[in-house]
């Protein structure tokens, strides 16, 4: 996700922002800038130096030199264009006399951009953000050509944010109104801070924390004006609206972390929000909504055969959960591969297969290295990744992003339900293009899959219960997962998160499976967890359940609300909010998160930075 900073006071304001900018770094970065106005206009410095655009620009004797009292800037991580120079924020309009920063995704920039294009407005950029700027500049003019005068800034900008479809933290300054910065919102966070020598915005309250005293949060559908001694907020429709500030007792560090104990804990929590903002702008109809940056042309798709899944980790997890929806959708034969063992395997590959790599980082030499040789082989190559302009977009032939934002805790967490919102999303799109589906019920299941981020909102506010419950197993030392169907990709990627963070014997286990073998290792030192929501092989998963209690294994489930019979059976129950049984890894691995973090902490583990695990492999 982007950062935002900016800051209007009676000073100089260069350093604020570039200190700023410093403080954001943490969350991961590919491109920065900084806008500055003085008397003179806006100056803008901006780079996409990996790692390094901050520095370049702390150094810029035009940066450090300046008197501007008044500026933005802004960390990007990009979604649309690749990080550069010219994608990189500030944006300007077409006069240069305004500039903007960004966080968010615009559904309709592309509509907006063809409409302002016809209206003489010329584009430097590729990104989705730019558009704020010239629709911003062409209502102003609007507004001036009617000749209403008063508010013309703010009027502006209240037209320009309705306008807007998605999802956005949106400031902008202009040398013709230079004691001003408005800012607006609708999902993405914006905190307004107030200080004794101005006042302050950022996407972060880590970046103002040292300025400001008091901080308010802005609200979704809330513009903030902001001079360096006044605050007004309003309504999209500019209806005033009462705030109270509030002081933040929080250190920097707590900050970086909105107040919560790890960054792991933190993602946990961004988890509805990253499966949402993977989801905007795709749908069911359009295949080609789904790929970003390189295409296929999704006719390119009708010859396809199969569909070959690989990747590493938790993104072999949600490569599993794909495999069972598009086979189920778009009737399609999929193979699931390992990354690390695709290309030894000797696997059939031509034209007429499709393979998918799927990688948070777009960095693991495995799934690299799969991808690399699934081209030679001449088949189609598409990744799913998190990170723009990461190493595996350069050798494919279509991109789909997962919107997920920088992931810096070690342990995948809000990374895998974007990587299932694309996935499963892409997979209905998949059934539509193949004919398998109709409309309607494609509708259906897609506006379902939307649904799933207020059904994980809802487990989420079970936190506290679920880690109580998560506190009785401090003492157990093996676990097993156990789930069918869907429940099986999920008992896999629990195991995982236990292991990595808490360091406990975990395995995950197709259910079925249990007593071809593992169930000789069940006695009453092991905990079975069962995936036990509602999936066609219910009853049977309770059958499985039922045999490894009568070897004496302590028993837990993660059942549905609905599930009113659960209870008879079992003592400790993971209750999570019903959901279409495709759509279940999404929601039912929220308490299995918080079981694996609640053994970590209780084993006073290093949560974010586990023992012996890099955040990205990039050895064999
Ligand atoms: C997940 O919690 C792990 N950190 C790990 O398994 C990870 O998913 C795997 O290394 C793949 O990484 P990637 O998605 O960046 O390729």
């Amino acid at each position: 996700m982007c950062g935002i900073i900016g800051a209007v006071t009676g000073e100089k304001v260069n350093q604020i922002l570039i200190d700023g900018l410093k403080k954001l770094e943490y969350r991961g970065y590919d491109s920065a800038g900084v806008t500055l106005l003085d008397g003179s206009g806006l100056e803008l410095y901006k780079y996409a130096h990996l790692n390094q655009s901050i520095e370049k620009l702390s150094v810029m004797p035009q940066v450090n030199d300046s008197m501007a009292a008044i500026g933005l800037a802004h960390t990007r991580w990009a979604t649309h264009g690749v990080p550069n120079d010219l994608n990189a924020h500030p944006h300007l309009d077409c006069s240069g006399k305004l500039a903007i920063v960004h966080n968010g995704i615009i559904e309709n920039f592309r509509e907006l951009k063809e409409m302002l294009k016809d209206s003489g407005h010329e584009f430097i950029s590729n990104t989705d953000s730019e558009v704020i700027a010239h629709l911003i500049e062409e209502n102003l003019s609007l507004i001036k050509s009617e000749g209403s005068g008063a508010d013309e800034f703010l009027r502006a900008f209240s037209m320009t944010l309705k306008a807007l479809l998605g999802t956005f933290a949106v400031a902008v300054i202009s040398s013709e109104y230079p004691d001003t910065i408005l800012v607006g919102k609708n999902m993405s966070p914006v905190v307004v801070g107030l200080g004794n020598m101005g006042n302050f915005i950022s996407s972060d309250v880590s970046a103002i924390l040292e300025h400001a005293e008091k901080f308010v949060y802005l609200q979704d559908l809330q513009i903030a004006a902001v001079t360096k001694s006044s605050l007004k907020i309003y309504d999209f429709d500019l209806s005033g609206i009462e705030f109270a500030a509030t002081p933040v007792t929080w250190s920097y560090k707590d900050a970086q972390k909105a107040g919560y104990e790890t960054f792991m804990l933190k993602e946990i929590h961004e988890e509805p929000y990253a499966f949402t903002e993977t989801l905007l702008g795709r749908s069911t109809d359009k295949l080609e909504l789904y790929f970003d940056e390189i295409h296929f042309d999704p006719h390119e798709l009708a010859d396809i055969r199969k569909i070959f899944l690989v990747g590493c980790g938790t993104s072999y997890h949600s490569a599993m959960v794909a495999k069972y929806a598009i086979e189920h959708w778009a009737r399609i034969p999929v193979e699931l591969d390992i990354a690390s063992e695709f290309r030894y395997r000797d696997p059939v590959l031509d034209s007429t297969t499709l393979v998918v790599g799927i990688t948070q980082s777009g960095e693991t030499i495995d799934t690299l290295a799969a991808l690399n040789f699934a081209r030679k082989s001449r088949a189609k190559v598409l990744c799913v990744t998190n990170v723009v302009g990461s190493t595996v977009t350069n050798n494919v032939d279509a991109v789909m992003f997962t919107r997920a934002g920088p992931e810096i805790s070690v342990a995948a967490t809000k990374s895998y339900v974007a990587q299932l919102a694309v996935l499963l999303g892409f997979s209905i799109a998949l059934g539509r293009f193949s004919g398998v589906l109709f409309k309607s019920e494609a509708d259906r299941y897609f506006a379902d899959l939307q649904n799933c981020a207020s059904m994980m909102e809802i487990a989420l506010g079970r936190e506290t219960s679920y880690r109580k419950l998560a506190e009785k197993f401090k003492d157990t030392r093996d676990f097993f997962f156990i789930g069918r169907h869907m429940g099986y990709p999920t008992s896999l990627e629990a195991a995982l998160k236990l292991k990595e963070i808490s360091y406990l014997h975990a395995e995950g286990y197709p259910a079925g499976e249990l007593k071809h073998g593992p169930i000789a290792v069940l006695d009453s030192n092991t905990t079975v967890i069962g995936i036990a929501t509602k999936n066609k092989l219910y009853e049977k998963l309770l059958s499985n359940l039922e045999e490894v209690r009568s070897r004496n294994a302590r028993v837990v489930v993660v059942a549905n609300d609905s599930d009113n019979s659960v209870s008879n059976y079992f003592d400790d129950i993971f209750y999570v909010p019903d959901t279409f049984d495709l759509f279940s890894p999404v929601v039912d691995i929220i308490p299995l998160q918080f079981l694996a973090y609640e053994l970590a902490v209780r084993h006073n583990n290093d949560v974010d930075k586990p023992r012996n695990l890099a955040k990205t492999v990039t050895v064999e």
